[in-house]
């Protein structure tokens, strides 16, 4: 089944992963919360009604742990981060309607129905299981209170989660050889009674229900793998006191709360209705938007599997390591209790610093607060994180790519584009001259919306951004073109003409901006001295003709100079010199998912199976200026389609940091092209292109052996970097 494109009548939310309320937040963060804003922003601007909501995960082992180390209740530990990021975020323009916290009163009573409807829906069931326990301490160990190592892939894992290794979700007794990390003591396993949601029941639907969400090819092709094997039932109820009590009369459960990610995500709902709490239902209907089951019919099991309740628009903006939760226990938690269904992920890449990981307690980070106390615009952050590469694609941050993107596209194009026209009007024709918009300028934006519209509708969040530093290369390529201030005198017509196309072009770039860049393009909208706020427009007010007035305009975007990327350079290595000094381990960091960058699927292939029949070394030898012809780079597959009728060939679309290249290559039988999206690879950048099945091939993908194994990187390196 395919969705109807964008706008529909159907009401949209979209949300952000709540942030765990235990730290300060960095631009890696930002990542996520700045695309969730920049495509809720979009999505209203191509008309659809939309909520945006999010609010801070305050549960959790995560928070406990933290407070116990600080002398602190997890109440207050938590309310003070998430009375922060109330704050941050819209210093950033990540407006959120809602922004709420899941220790609210709307949170635990949500919680409390979707909870009991589950039970009461036998959709949950009472098991003894054996949990971890630290005899010392005389209590048991949830979640982050062990580790341990991870059954699955050996790597060091933290209580229900393996996220330096496999990233997989643990469950409670699952961890082999456990440490408490409140003694230190091996911790004891000792027999419990918990309660479980029956995931395995919604299998068959899951399956149905991944064929279905649309998003970012991650979010839809890595669930497979878990839902194909055994899905296994889920743990939700904790020995613990902090979180949302487990709820009913159920015996045996007064000292239980429920696991953290299920009043997590019950959050986004709990934040929607306090959203209709406070416009009113006739503008924004949170049970709508959720397909909540009619209240006096109740809940209506489903007819089949293949079935999808209906709901409102619902996309789920995560980071990748939050892909399991939000595509197998979430939507099965909304099944279970009637909702409708997410209809779509989008799950965004890492972030790396210059390269490397962002890391708390080495104080590498550039801090959101930092940021803004350098002085530098948040849109500038914004367009930045927007427009760096495919949403799912890792993305890496440095000052001098931060300059260099700044420079040329902000400064370079689109302030250069905008100032140059305005102030040509303002100083000429002391405002805006007599005329209507000329054909291809018409053409042109109507192109730029169209542009806009897709991203929405295909989900990319760049495609948005790009549409718009499109629209004002082509306004400067006009005007240069065009020349206006050498036709005042002898064509004063044409010269009016062109400006007025400019102004028109302006007036677009602001309409269009506004989900990138929203205090840019409202400034540029107070230049163009319009009516009201360029918030409340949508794309089609892109081709509307400028008001006639202007303001004396003021360059929108400035220059960064390379003293102050080495000024910041210099000072985020003495922080992390200072951080470091005689503190050589990198503690355990609330964020060290951000710096996993491990690929266990793809690396786990290696089996070294075939060494009995490996050819001798070629005895000639090459020098090194022969091999430096070959430009090796590093790529990410973005796209890979079988080819029709051919047995062995791959059509790849392959980004390599500087473009993006069409591949074909002969892996088909030795591949799943569904698993392929993401995979970084290495290939032969400057082989002559050739021709294959009537498709142009230009690069080669490096592979080794018969099985094709293809080979990736071990570390961080971005798309385009070179293999030398
Ligand atoms: O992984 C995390 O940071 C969680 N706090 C995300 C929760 S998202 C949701 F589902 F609630
Ligand atoms: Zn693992």
């Amino acid at each position: 089944m395919s969705h109807e494109d964008f706008p529909t009548e159907s009401p949209a939310v979209v949300t952000c992963g709540l942030p765990y309320a235990n730290g300060d937040l960095h631009i890696g963060h930002l990542r996520t919360y700045v695309g969730g804003d920049v495509y809720a922003r979009a999505l209203e601007s191509v008309g659809q009604e939309t909520a945006f909501v999010c609010g801070s995960d305050m549960h959790g082992t995560a928070i406990a742990v933290l407070a116990e180390q600080r002398g602190v209740e997890p109440a207050e530990l938590a309310t003070g981060y998430h009375e922060q990021y109330r704050e941050t975020f819209p210093e950033f323009g990540v407006e959120f309607d809602s922004y709420g916290h899941t220790d609210d009163e709307t949170n635990h009573a949500t919680t409390r129905e979707f909870v009991q409807t589950l039970i009461d829906e036998d959709h949950v069931y009472e098991r003894s299981i054996e949990v971890a326990y630290d005899v010392a301490a005389d209590q048991s160990l949830p979640d982050r209170f062990v580790e341990g190592t991870c059954p699955y892939c050996g790597e060091r894992a933290r209580g229900d989660e393996c996220d330096d290794g496999c990233g997989r979700h643990l469950e409670p007794g699952e961890i082999e050889s456990p440490e408490s990390t409140i003694t230190g003591n091996p911790a004891e396993y000792r027999e419990q009674e918990h309660r479980f949601f029956r995931v395995s029941e919604f299998q068959e639907y899951l399956s149905s229900f991944l064929d279905r969400l649309e998003g970012t090819a991650n979010a839809q092709n890595q669930p497979r793998e878990w839902i194909e094997g055994e899905l296994r039932d889920w743990c939700i109820s904790r020995d613990m006191d902090w979180g949302v009590d487990y709820p009913g009369d159920d015996e045996g459960t007064d000292d239980l709360v429920l696991y953290v990610w299920v009043d997590a995500p019950i959050e986004y709902v709990s934040a929607t209705k306090q959203y209709t709490e406070q416009v009113g239902a006739e503008t924004f209907d949170w049970g709508e938007a959720w397909g909540v089951p009619e209240a006096d019919g109740g809940f209506e099991p489903f007819a089949s599997p293949e079935t999808a309740n209906d709901g409102g628009e619902i996309v789920h903006v995560i980071g990748r390591d939050i892909i399991q939760h939000h595509t197998v226990f979430w939507p099965a938690m909304l099944r279970g209790v009637g909702y409708g269904e997410p209809r779509a992920v989008m799950a965004s890449g890492f972030m790396t610093l210059d390269g490397e990981g962002f890391s708390t307690s080495r104080d590498r980070a550039v801090w959101a607060q930092e940021y803004l106390e350098e002085g530098f615009h948040p849109d500038l952050l914004r367009y930045y994180l927007a427009t760096n590469g495919a949403f799912q694609r890792d993305v890496d941050f440095s000052w001098e790519k931060f300059r260099e993107r700044v420079n040329t596209e902000l400064v370079g194009t689109v302030g250069n584009f905008l100032y140059r026209s305005l102030l040509f009007a303002y100083r000429n024709f002391d405002g805006v001259p007599d005329a209507t918009a000329s054909e291809p300028v018409r053409a042109e934006i109507e192109d730029a919306v169209d542009a806009v519209r897709d991203g929405v509708n295909d989900y990319s969040v760049r495609q948005v951004g790009e549409a718009v530093t499109d629209l004002a290369r082509f306004g400067n390529e006009y005007i240069q073109r065009e020349e206006p201030w050498n036709l005042t005198d002898d064509d004063p017509d044409r010269a009016a003409q062109v400006i007025f196309d400019c102004v028109q072009l302006a007036r677009a770039v602001a309409v269009l901006f506004e989900p990138v860049a929203p205090g840019k393009a409202e400034e540029l909208w107070t230049q163009l001295d319009e009516d009201g706020s360029v918030h409340d427009t949508t794309v089609e007010d892109a081709t509307r003709a400028p008001s006639g007035d202007l303001r004396e305009p003021t360059e929108l975007f400035e220059k960064i100079e390379d003293e102050r990327v080495e000024e910041l350079n210099e000072k985020l290595e003495e922080r992390v010199a200072a951080a470091t000094d005689g503190d050589e381990t990198d503690g355990d960091d609330a964020d060290a998912a951000e710096t996993d960058e491990t690929e266990t699927d793809e690396t786990a292939a290696a089996d070294g199976s075939d060494v009995t029949d490996l050819d001798p070394v070629a005895e000639d030898r090459i020098g090194f200026d022969q091999f430096q012809e070959l430009d090796l780079r590093v790529g990410e597959i973005l796209v890979a389609d079988p080819v029709e009728d051919a047995d062995d060939l791959v059509r790849l679309e392959v980004d390599v940091g500087v473009e993006e290249r069409q591949i074909v290559a002969g892996i088909k039988r030795l591949h799943d092209t569904d698993d392929l999206p993401g995979t970084r690879v290495v290939i032969v950048a400057n082989l002559e292109p050739t021709e294959l099945f009537g498709l142009e091939s230009n690069g080669m993908l490096l592979a080794a052996g018969e099985e094709a194994d293809l080979l990736t990187t071990q570390g961080d390196a971005v798309p385009g970097t070179q293999v030398r």
